[in-house]
């Protein structure tokens, strides 16, 4: 059994987490943390973490970057593994989650699907061997209420490109505001927003007369509420360090 906060819990992906956990008997939810304390839920729900003075195995976040330092120093005082979902972050917060996992166990990955990080080995692939002679595109769409862009995911597959390539490519995001060529070493990045688009990331490689393009597309949020949650299982009793979904497949 794994003992779960949810922070973020009435929000959209909170409240997917909160079903399929009511139907998961290895999860029980113990508290809720939230800004919104409006929704009833079958679970406590506290405006800031530190007011929950019970235990928990593992901590799932999504909620809001503002959320980040009180959900650090919480995971800190009691050594609570924490899945850190919520995207969006700034360098700085990032690297305060890799001083984090040096005290407790930490999972962390822009996109929780098991069929993005399949992706992602896919591209790495495609990307070393046609390094040289095919251009780098990625876009990303989702729907119209997401505030950050490009998504964190489509960050985090062009940071992967860039670690397999010999030549450390450049991120471009707006080629409005420049009128020149594209160069060799660029992996365009290009964010569409609109309706209810769940989330679709498209790497393209285009070379001369041919194109090859690898595309994910989540047509629910269920997949990431899935991946979260077995995320916060693998974290349960594990020791400190850093973790994300690779290690999650590799490891289990
Ligand atoms: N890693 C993944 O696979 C993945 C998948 C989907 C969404 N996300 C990310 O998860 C986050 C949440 O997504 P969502 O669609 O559920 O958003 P949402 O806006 O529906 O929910 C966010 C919740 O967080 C709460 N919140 C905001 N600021 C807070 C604060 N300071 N303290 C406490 N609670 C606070 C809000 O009241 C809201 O209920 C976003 O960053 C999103 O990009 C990640």
């Amino acid at each position: 059994m794994t003992n779960l906060i949810l922070s973020g819990c009435n929000g959209k992906m909170g409240q997917v987490i909160t079903r399929l956990a009511e139907a998961d008997s290895d999860i029980c939810i113990v508290c809720g943390c939230d800004i919104n304390t409006s929704v009833i839920n079958s679970y406590p729900v506290y405006d800031d973490i530190n007011k929950f003075e019970g235990k928990a195995d593992a901590i799932i976040d999504f909620s809001h970057p503002s959320c980040f330092d009180n959900i650090v120093s919480y995971c800190k005082k009691t050594k609570t593994p924490l899945v850190m979902a919520t995207t969006g972050l700034s360098d700085e917060q990032i690297e305060s989650l890799d001083d984090l996992s040096k005290e407790v166990a930490v999972f962390r990955s822009a996109n929780m699907s098991i069929g993005i990080n399949l992706l992602i080995t896919l591209v790495k692939q495609a990307a070393v061997l046609l390094e040289d002679k095919f251009d780098i595109e990625i876009i990303e769409k989702h729907h119209n209420l997401k505030i950050d862009a490009p998504s964190g995911t489509a960050l985090m597959i062009a940071d992967e490109i860039s670690e397999s390539l010999c030549n450390k490519p450049e991120y471009v995001y707006d080629r409005h505001s420049m009128r020149k060529k594209r160069e060799k070493k660029e992996i365009g990045l290009h964010a569409v927003r609109g309706g209810t688009i769940v989330g679709e990331h498209n790497v393209l490689f285009a070379g001369n007369d041919e194109i090859l393009e690898i595309k994910h597309t989540a047509t629910s949020k269920e997949v990431f509420a899935e991946g979260s949650l077995r995320a916060a299982k693998f974290l349960n009793g594990r020791c400190a360090g850093m973790y994300n979904m690779k290690n999650l497949i590799e490891l289990n």
